[in-house]
């Protein structure tokens, strides 16, 4: 295994040298869109009292919560991320939290009844590694439930300042591409989990056509005030635009496409 600093793993993670009491705003408004679709998600794999859950990128931690709510006294979650400062907080008597990289995070193969990861894989250029360590980790019939964005959705429909928003578009797709990262990773998922052998898969692609002020057009603006120096460097886009594209995100007249999220889940086969 190769052997990486924690300064050269963190430094992979777009959001890694951004003020951290936004980015735990950032990640709770995160939560409140969309943990409902991803609660449904997990709930469609049977989840019951007593399995082992492993939450990859655990974030802010909502998800974790639920899972121990769910398994209860008699099951176990444990909360991985590369930063663990949030789910630190939670202490609860069946969460471990463990401070790793998903690539190389030392647990023990087959251990996992369900394995779930949300907007994780996008920000790891060598995702099919992580993907790869999931599969390891899962028991053989256990659940996988992964859920990436696919930035190529985003457009912007109505209002004054459509040009700037799409010029901040075009800067997203590209700090991706500049960093060897998928921006539209969401897509490629449910031919590469049937590459993987990975059957029966349940493909759900969502898609809101979100105003301003709403939840996701909120959070993106919260992405372009954290990532503004980021997506100015690529060329793309400029200061003018990214404040036009936070006006034009709180304008309730306005109308767009920020992104699309593709979540699947699927059935590690007893013979993997
Ligand atoms: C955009 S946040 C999403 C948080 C949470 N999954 C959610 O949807 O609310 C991505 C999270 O993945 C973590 N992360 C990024 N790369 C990782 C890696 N290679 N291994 C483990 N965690 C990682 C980050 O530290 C961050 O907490």
């Amino acid at each position: 295994m190769p052997s990486y600093s924690k300064k050269e793993l963190m430094s992979q993670y777009v959001f890694t040298d951004v003020q951290q009491i936004r980015e735990l705003e950032r990640l709770q408004t995160i939560e409140q869109i969309f943990d409902p679709a991803t609660r449904s998600r997990l709930q469609a794999t049977g989840i019951e009292a007593n399995w082992c859950c492993l939450e990859v990128g655990a974030g802010a931690g909502s998800i974790v919560q639920w899972l121990a709510a769910t398994v209860g006294e008699q099951g176990k979650v444990v909360a991985l991320d590369l930063d663990t400062q949030f789910v630190d907080r939670l202490q609860l008597p069946n969460v471990e939290v463990i401070q790793a990289d998903i690539r190389h995070a030392p647990l023990q193969k087959h251990s996992f009844d369900l394995i779930h990861a949300r907007y994780v894989l996008i920000h790891i250029a060598d995702f099919q590694v992580a993907l790869a360590r999931m599969l390891d980790l899962l028991k053989p019939g256990g659940w996988i439930v992964i859920e990436e964005p696919d930035f190529s959705a985003a457009r912007a429909i109505v209002g004054e300042a459509c040009q700037s928003v799409d010029r901040v578009n075009q800067s997203i797709l590209k700090m991706f591409t500049n960093r060897g990262m998928d921006y539209a990773l969401g897509i490629h998922l449910p031919a590469l989990f049937q590459n993987l052998g990975l059957q029966p898969l349940t493909v759900e692609n969502e898609v809101p056509l979100s105003n301003g002020g709403s939840g996701v057009a909120t959070v993106m603006k919260m992405s372009a005030i954290q990532l503004a120096q980021k997506y100015i460097e690529t060329g793309e886009a400029t200061a003018e635009d990214i404040e036009q594209y936070c006006l034009f995100a709180d304008d309730p007249n306005t109308w767009a496409i920020y992104y699309a999220t593709v979540g699947v889940i699927a059935q590690k086969s007893i013979a993997l």
